[in-house]
């Protein structure tokens, strides 16, 4: 437990067997008061991986999030392979190679984390819009060392969140990893309903959880469609989503809700679990560190720096996404060259869909504002430039926190993990304006 001023949060233990965890992870999904308070978000791609990264979190009594979308990019010889020069490019079976990429560099991510962080509990990102959805499941449910029974018994990971999508099956894929508890992101009581009464018409495994997203603030893609403000109110959201518990799981059992979006400050975390989420999780504050795969470079250079950041429509899955303005990003518009680039990496790319449209009415150009995620995100992921910068709308506040200002050089710092927990669970850092 994290005691500053009075108040306690549950942090999350550090456990010395396998069943040490298990014995914890039952009572986390089951039991109010042992889900820990803070948290961190999946960030594809490849940048929430680092098993220093994730060790520093559990040290720390924070739950991590790692990333199982498209980490074929993950490694800067496949994004030469995938997208560099043409030259060089590997043009037939781009797609099969990408995916068999995808699932090998899983494999290697998470027993890499596994050597510096045996027993911690470690929860898993995948996006629903992605290509290879289902063979990922797969891939993540396989993970680790099996009994002579084919159980998962160490070594994997622990919780599967999905977001990007409503993953309507999920509740049924899940019931061949009994050791995997699931949770859907969503954006409202709603959605959460509907995840519930899916699991239940189809006889699937209820949601173990929910991580609840705030759909205008939240770094990446948002749940919402339209740009425009939603109106979004955690209490409201809450409220409505412990009446639907009550409506479908045992009396018994108390379900963890997690709220995301916004959450920089001591002072979120706090009113979140006052009016009744057992937890928060943080996406930009954690990208912004020594630690995670964005490179420290663009840290300093377009984060900490940035004027704003922009709400489009131009998310290839047709979902308005946060991210700092890039004069730099140049979008691809000849429609040939969209459609022979393609990995297929998103189930329904509205920009492959607006380029097979102009070819089919004989134009060269897509009349499309959107871009190509696998190319852009992968070049931010490798400090290269012209690369698409997702980020929560908090950054206009957080960044002139003292936490990025050198005290003694006056120049800015990029924090290590310990620094940034350490600054978030401090109730003397205070929201600005507040
Ligand atoms: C660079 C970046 C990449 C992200 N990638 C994903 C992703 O692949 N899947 C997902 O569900 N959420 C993704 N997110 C959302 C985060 O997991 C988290 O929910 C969100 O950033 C929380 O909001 P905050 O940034 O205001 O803290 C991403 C966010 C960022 C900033």
């Amino acid at each position: 437990m994290e005691n500053l001023q009075g108040r306690e949060l549950v942090m999350m233990p550090q456990f010395f067997s396998e069943q040490e965890k298990k014995e914890y992870l039952n009572k986390m999904f089951t039991v109010k008061g042992y889900y820990p308070a803070l948290g961190t978000g999946g960030m594809g791609i490849d940048f929430v991986n680092n098993p220093q990264y994730i060790s520093e979190l559990t040290k720390r009594g924070v739950l991590p999030t790692m990333s199982a979308v498209l980490l074929a990019l993950g490694e800067p010889e496949n994004r030469e392979i995938l997208f560099g020069p043409k030259e060089t490019r590997l043009e037939k079976n781009r797609v099969k190679f990408s995916r068999e990429k995808n699932k090998e560099i899983l494999i290697d991510r998470v027993a890499k984390m596994r050597e510096k962080n045996p027993y911690g509990i470690v929860a898993i990102n995948l996006m629903h819009a992605v290509g290879d959805y289902k063979e990922m499941i797969k891939t993540i449910g396989n993970l680790g060392t099996k009994n002579e029974k084919g159980e998962v018994v160490g070594n994997g990971v622990d919780i599967l969140v999905v977001g990007a999508g409503m993953p309507r099956d999920l509740g049924v894929d899940i019931l061949e990893y009994p050791h995997l508890r699931y949770m859907p992101i969503v954006s409202s009581a709603k959605a959460a309903k509907f995840m519930m009464i899916f699991a239940k018409k189809n006889n699937g495994r209820l949601p173990d959880g929910f991580y609840i997203e705030h759909p205008d603030v939240a770094g990446g893609h948002l749940g919402k469609k339209e740009i425009a403000e939603s109106g979004f109110d955690a209490q409201k959201t809450i409220d409505e989503i412990r009446k639907y518990i009550a409506e479908y799981y045992d009396e018994d059992v108390h379900v963890p809700v997690v709220l995301g979006g916004g959450i920089s400050y001591r002072e979120d975390i706090d009113k979140a679990l006052k009016i009744g989420y057992d937890s928060v999780n943080m996406g930009t504050r954690p990208l912004l560190t020594k630690e995670s795969g964005l490179p420290n470079k663009l840290i300093s250079a377009k984060y900490l720096v940035a004027d704003d950041v922009d709400t489009t429509l131009k998310s290839p899955a047709g979902l308005p996404s946060n991210s700092v303005n890039n004069p730099e990003m140049v979008v691809e518009k000849n429609a040939k060259e969209i459609v022979k680039n393609c990995i297929k990496c998103i189930k329904s790319c509205k920009y492959l869909d607006a380029a097979k449209d102009a070819l089919k009415q004989g134009k060269t150009n897509a009349e499309t504002k959107s871009y190509c995620i696998a190319d852009k995100l992968s070049l931010t992921r490798h400090g290269l430039d012209g690369g698409l910068l997702f980020s929560g709308k908090e950054l206009r506040v957080i960044k002139n926190d003292s936490l990025y200002l050198d005290q003694e050089t006056g120049k800015a710092l990029i924090p290590t993990v310990k620094q940034m927990v350490e600054f978030v669970l401090n109730p003397k850092h205070k929201r600005p304006n507040n």
